[in-house]
């Protein structure tokens, strides 16, 4: 299994105050911004090299998001491994006890397959697995 950081994504309450230091101070270039309604969040993207930073603020004040940036204030939310075959990543990591946030994969608006990782289970960071599906790949 061959894993790569896809992103770093960090919680914030104003993201054009954030973006207004990683775009504009950093000098990162921004290449995607959108709400995500299932999650309850807005997004925006990035890339750094390889990975990309996600800067993440919630849209309302019930989302997983939203609890987590009222519990630990802004910081660090969690990082994003990519896989390649994620219902094998997910069979070894319930196989080895660990605590996923969902039973099958979420499925993203693009259609990619993505599952949290529960912090206890990772000594304390939340972390995402991330299958970007190519174009090649037989539907199932
Ligand atoms: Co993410």
């Amino acid at each position: 299994m061959s894993l790569s950081i896809h992103h770093i994504a960090i919680v914030v309450r104003d993201l054009e105050a954030a973006l207004s230091f990683y775009r504009d101070v950093l000098g990162l270039e921004m290449t995607e911004r959108r709400v995500v309604p299932q999650e309850g969040v807005e997004i925006a993207f990035l890339p750094a090299g390889e990975g990309e930073i996600e800067l993440l603020r919630p849209l309302d004040d019930e989302s997983g998001v939203a609890r987590f940036l009222e519990k630990r204030g802004e910081g660090l939310h969690h990082i994003c491994l990519r896989v390649d075959d994620i219902a094998a990543a997910m069979e070894r990591l319930r196989a080895a006890g660990a605590t996923l946030l969902s039973d099958e994969p979420r499925v993203g608006a693009d259609g990619t397959r993505y599952v949290f990782i529960h912090p206890k289970s990772a000594y304390g960071v939340l972390l995402e697995l991330y299958e970007k599906r190519s174009d090649s790949d037989p539907g199932d």
